[in-house]
């Protein structure tokens, strides 16, 4: 099994093979996260863990993402750190554990990440977001699933703390967030299932 992790990991590590095994296993979820921020009325947005920046298409709005991830960050600023339209795509090499930022943002979102990181990790990452943040934080993961097809899948993947729903409001609400409402994605064939918590700051 460890040969097969490393081998899916070197995979992982191509932006461009990276997308191609994400449209497969996990599409769509571009256009469900855009429409959950067009209900939220959502404006700027802070992307943490961005990736290979295929979330900078959910807002029309100003977006910045954050990865520490350098070669991810040069592919995302290639692909879509142009001119015109995409001026207010931008894109910024940082760790989500320490961040930086000179501004304020709307919502803050974190998508497919927060399995990657222990939970001491995860609330420190939460209280820095809901710092960052005016109004919205929201949580996208993928939610452990008992069928054997998925557990095959999220063996491979490289983070292991995949969390319940609930696991994961408990490290929310130690960051001082209040959850307002979960919803649910369903990737291809069922695969994966991805939880999106929806918080907002306490008071
Ligand atoms: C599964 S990918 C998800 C990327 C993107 N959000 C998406 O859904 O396409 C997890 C991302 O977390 C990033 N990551 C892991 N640890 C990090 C850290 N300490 N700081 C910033 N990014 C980190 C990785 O580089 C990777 O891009």
């Amino acid at each position: 099994m460890a040969d097969r992790r490393n081998f899916f990991h070197d995979i992982l590590n191509n932006p461009r093979l990276f997308l191609f095994i994400r449209a497969i296993l996990d599409g769509g979820q571009v256009r469900y996260l855009k429409g959950l921020l067009e209900e939220y009325r959502a404006g700027s947005i802070l992307d943490v863990a961005c990736g290979c920046g295929t979330f900078c298409r959910i807002t029309p709005h100003e977006y910045l993402g954050v990865d520490y991830n350098e070669a991810f960050i040069s592919f995302c600023r290639r692909k879509y750190g142009g001119g015109g339209r995409e001026r207010k795509k931008r894109f910024v090499v940082m760790d989500a554990t320490d961040m930086k930022t000179d501004r304020r943002f709307d919502t803050a979102v974190i998508i497919n990440s927060i399995h990657h990181f222990p939970d001491d990790e995860v609330v420190s990452i939460f209280t820095s977001m809901r710092d960052i943040t005016e109004r919205l934080v929201i949580v996208h993961d993928a939610v452990p699933r008992k069928n054997p097809v998925s557990r095959f899948f999220y063996r491979l993947d490289r983070g292991t703390h995949f969390r319940t729903v609930e696991e994961q409001k408990s490290l929310i609400a130690r960051a001082g967030l209040v959850v307002q409402d979960v919803r649910y994605f369903k990737g291809t064939a069922g695969i994966y299932l991805h939880s999106t918590v929806i918080c907002t700051k306490k008071g």
